[in-house]
């Protein structure tokens, strides 16, 4: 399966075998560098950027919505206008939470809507959406969004959190590309945030999952954290994988995707046709170059979010988690308890129902399993988040959860919450908040999605923008 680019006609590319997808404008400054690079400092490459074959470019979603208006002063649909209008030919992509839409949150049917039509309207073409749980029902309204405001050549793309565990066999995510493809995504994305997935787990999951779901097309997302990503993503490659994602090679490795070139050569030289233009990527990483360098002087990018860490590989558990771990532990000068907390990782996912190690979930687990040491009996205290849990706010688990836990939290005979009931709630009531927030301030629709994301962030936000335009009006008035 090979995709042209919008413009292009498909049978320009009959030879080909891997596309690409570039991160460096999203998930690669979110890994090495907190999302904070402002889109002043790759306008320029952006031309280029269109010329290089890649099969998207991911700029959009994810963290990049949040820092735009929390720390770029940035509006970050505007940007997502601009990166659209110096990119014409190549396709947009951006990451959504299915019912969380970027946060942690549950929003109702009326607002996942409007956003993605939004996101959409304002340039992005490939919208990957996930689910902490693998809970599909929590992607269905993103998804049917995205059908309904779609346009050729939108893309709607049905992505697995990957995680390791006792029920998370080859066969249960054969089952879950199954359900994806019968809701009607165009593709599917094997998502693996931790980059603990090997090349022997590669190769059985997307051999298993091409035998056994036929022709859709297939993406793999890891990231170098734990080293594996090279030889997993070429072993993935061999087993037929159809889109890999990478970074430009100076925003390569470490807590990032794999690098773009390295890999386009490796592949290259096996016969593999990629579609990408040798000349181009090498002139996207040699302007990045100076850009990465300015950031890690200033101390932004952190030294060890560049090297390879196998301990999650050890612990089988992200690197983000057992950081968190390590550091309340510290906190708590309980640092001692270190090994027991780790035993108790395992046991306290397995009385949850193995839940993916993402985020909210890693840090929920986590941070129960160093409580359940430190108070020396198992749920003593209970976070609200894992009482939260366990009323079903969150979505279906991967497997049963503890049933004592269950009865202990939402009392014996109680069933948890459907939270889709919840979400289906068509209110119009965050909109009607913030227009009433927002009054005169607001300049677009726009705005008032943004502020149902982030109300605080969005609120200083356009009062800023507002200084500036007054600012603006003075400062032309004076000049004539
Ligand atoms: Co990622």
């Amino acid at each position: 399966m090979f995709f042209a680019p919008p413009g292009r006609k498909d049978g320009d590319f009959c030879m080909k075998k891997v596309q690409f997808t570039e991160t460096v404008l999203r998930d690669a400054n979110q890994s090495l560098m907190a999302t904070r690079l402002p889109f002043a400092d790759y306008e320029e490459i952006l031309p280029t950027m269109d010329r290089a074959g890649y099969y998207s470019v991911e700029c959009w979603g994810g963290a990049t919505f949040d820092s735009c208006l929390r720390y770029l002063g940035e509006d970050p649909w505007e940007r997502l206008r601009k990166i659209r209008a110096a990119m014409p030919d190549t396709r947009l992509q951006m990451l959504l939470r299915g019912q969380n839409l970027l946060g942690y949150k549950h929003y109702h049917d009326d607002v996942v809507e409007e956003f993605v039509r939004l996101s959409i309207k304002n340039g992005i073409d490939v919208i990957r959406i996930f689910d902490a749980l693998n809970d599909f029902r929590n992607i269905k309204t993103a998804f049917e969004a995205t059908k309904k405001y779609g346009t050729a050549r939108t893309v709607a793309s049905g992505c697995i959190s990957y995680t390791q565990s006792p029920v998370h066999t080859v066969k249960k995510y054969v089952e879950m590309c199954r359900e994806l493809k019968e809701m009607g995504f165009d593709t599917i994305c094997l998502k693996d945030m931790a980059g603990t997935m090997s090349p022997a787990e590669a190769e059985g999951l997307i051999k298993g999952i091409k035998d056994e779901v036929g022709d859709i097309p297939l993406i793999l997302h890891t990231h170098c954290t734990t080293g594996m990503a090279y030889m997993t993503l070429l072993k993935a490659v061999e087993s037929g994988v159809d889109v890999i994602d990478t970074a430009t090679s100076c925003f390569s490795n470490g807590t990032s995707q794999a690098a773009t070139e390295t890999l386009y050569y490796a592949l290259t030289q096996m016969g593999i046709e990629t579609g990408l233009d040798e000349r181009v990527i090498n002139k996207v990483n040699d302007f990045f170059k100076p850009v990465k360098q300015k950031y890690i002087d200033s101390g932004l990018i952190n030294p060890k979010s560049m090297g390879t860490d196998a301990q999650a590989l050890v612990y089988k558990v992200p690197g983000g988690m057992l950081s968190n771990m390590i550091a309340n532990l510290k906190d708590m000068n309980a640092m001692d308890k270190f090994d027991e907390a780790l035993v108790e990782i395992p046991n306290v996912r397995r009385d949850l129902g193995y839940p993916p190690l993402v985020t909210p979930l890693s840090q929920m687990v986590g941070n129960q399993a160093v409580v359940n040491v430190l108070m020396g009996e198992r749920y003593k205290q209970i976070s609200n988040e894992i009482k939260n849990y366990f009323k079903g706010e969150y979505g279906i688990a991967p497997a049963p959860v503890s049933q004592e836990l269950q009865d202990k939290i939402i009392g014996a005979g109680n069933k948890p919450v459907d939270c889709r009931i919840e979400d289906a709630k068509r209110t119009g009531k965050e909109f009607a908040d913030a227009r009433a927030a927002l009054g005169d301030l607001a300049q677009c629709e726009e705005d008032y999605m943004s502020w149902i994301c982030y109300p605080d962030q969005t609120m200083k936000f356009v009062k800023e923008r507002r200084e500036r335009e007054e600012h603006h009006v003075r400062y032309s008035i004076v000049e004539e």
